[in-house]
């Protein structure tokens, strides 16, 4: 007898094997019982037939109440029909701990709201697991592309001075009696970082006091910040659309049984190949005019609607280059051609899953880049650190961010990104 996991059956057919787990779910038909184990690693049924347990097991077999954890002792079989599924023929089944109250998540639909509050026992089903497998695998793919392209990973801190995206969205707290806010953007120390190392990421979590409650904002949310010195605004691009393209080959590579049960169509993902369309800010805008959107003029930063729009026209994330300066964060650097635009890049998922990507070149310049902290009402004494960067050897380089949950939505497509992270904050929702 050997103990085992779910995912390892396929080694023992024809072998006895034990399985600890919880009872997913259960039918019974005369002399048989099916109880569905899970046990993390994914699903099996085992087998209760009437004439192989005791009578005590066969009785017990019947009244497992649904999520109690279980041991399963039985002889793996494959699937008679379904290669690649196996099967438990039951010789012992023990009731470890029985649940002390009806499990509240049946198989039946629930409403949102009861699913968010009970999401650290919504997690146990098929497709939360399926949804945070795929995470895992963005991450994994994430952190492997960069590594294997020479990038340093350096972490950034989490409690800052200062603000990087803008001040209206910062969540303050008391740092033994001076103001912090938790990190909106690893960007500026990745920008410190890129004189030490030349290629560098950081990735970890990053907040934003959103007021705007919407299928694509968190307050919390995991942000993967390239930067690299000597790098320019078309090869963060090239750089970009390598990396998106890499991810997403891998979790078609790696993840096919859970974008099945995620019921994603995966064709969709197939194409998403470098390179991507590239279109202006300006001629988005022309876009947006001839569909649907006459409103639409120069000036007008893009919501949800309108980004839905804009790559509704395109088969592949596409990226959107060069905004109007006025309506980008004080660090970007302006275009040498058109003073009035900013060097910066958004790219824009298909599909209507929104923006993925921001970034963009930093200014370089310590002048330029005082100007700009001063236009916008930023207080320069808590910038010293970062003015530094230009005062000693600066460089031109370039780097952009890519927010994992928006990422997870659009590959698993998930309507909203509340299901892309194990347990989400949004403006209404600390708990669990
Ligand atoms: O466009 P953002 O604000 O850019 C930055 O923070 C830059 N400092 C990044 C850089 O250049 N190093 O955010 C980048 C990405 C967005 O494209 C989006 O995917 C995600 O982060 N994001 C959010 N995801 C979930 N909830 C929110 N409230 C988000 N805000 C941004
Ligand atoms: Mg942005």
């Amino acid at each position: 007898m050997i103990d085992t996991r779910i995912d390892e059956l396929s080694r023992h057919v024809g072998g006895t094997v034990t399985l600890r787990g919880w009872l997913y779910n259960k039918r019974s038909s005369g002399k048989l019982h099916f109880l569905e184990i899970r046990d993390g690693t994914g699903i099996v049924q085992a087998v209760v037939f009437k004439g192989a347990v005791t009578p005590e097991t066969f009785a017990l077999a019947d009244h497992i109440p649904q999520e109690s954890s279980v041991e399963v002792t039985g002889v793996v079989k494959e699937h008679a029909k379904i290669k690649g599924q196996y099967e438990l023929d039951a010789k012992d089944v023990r009731l470890l701990a029985a649940t002390s109250q009806e499990y509240p998540i049946g198989h039946k639909e629930h409403g949102t709201d009861f699913l968010m509050d009970h999401r650290h026992l919504w997690l146990r089903s098929r497709r939360q697991h399926a949804i945070v497998r795929v995470r895992h695998t963005i991450i994994k793919a994430v952190r492997d592309f960069f590594d294997g392209r020479g990038f340093t990973l350096v972490d950034a801190p989490i409690f800052t001075p200062s603000a990087c995206e803008g001040t209206s969205n910062l969540f303050e707290t008391d740092y033994h009696g001076d103001k912090a806010y938790l990190t909106q953007s690893g960007q500026l120390y990745m920008e410190a970082a890129a004189a030490a190392f030349g290629s560098v990421y950081c990735f970890g979590p990053t907040f934003r006091a959103e007021k705007s409650k919407t299928r694509r904002h968190l307050a919390e949310f995991w942000m993967v910040e390239p930067e690299v010195a000597f790098l320019d605004l078309e090869g963060d691009m090239r750089l970009a659309e390598d990396f998106i393209s890499y991810v997403v080959g891998t979790v078609l590579e790696g993840r096919r049984e859970e974008l099945k049960v995620l019921e994603r169509d995966t064709t969709a993902l197939e194409r998403v190949k470098a390179p991507f369309p590239r279109i202006t800010y300006e001629q988005a805008v022309e876009l947006l005019q001839r569909n649907g959107h006459p409103e639409a003029k120069v000036g007008d930063d893009f919501g949800g609607d309108e980004e839905t729009v804009i790559s509704g026209g395109f088969d592949r994330p596409v990226i959107v280059s060069r905004y109007p300066i006025g309506l980008k964060a004080f660090y970007f650097k302006r275009d040498p051609s058109d003073a009035g635009l900013a060097l910066n890049m958004d790219i824009l998922a298909p599909e209507g899953y929104g923006e993925i990507v921001g970034g963009g070149q930093r200014e370089d310049d310590l002048a330029k880049l005082e100007a700009a902290l001063d236009a916008h009402k930023l207080p320069r004494e808590a910038f010293g650190w970062y003015l530094d960067v230009r005062r000693y050897g600066t460089f031109p380089h370039a780097g952009f961010g890519l927010g994992i949950e928006r990422t997870v939505a659009w590959i698993c497509g998930l309507p909203h990104v509340r299901e892309t992270i194990p347990f989400p904050r949004m403006p209404s929702r600390l708990s669990p």
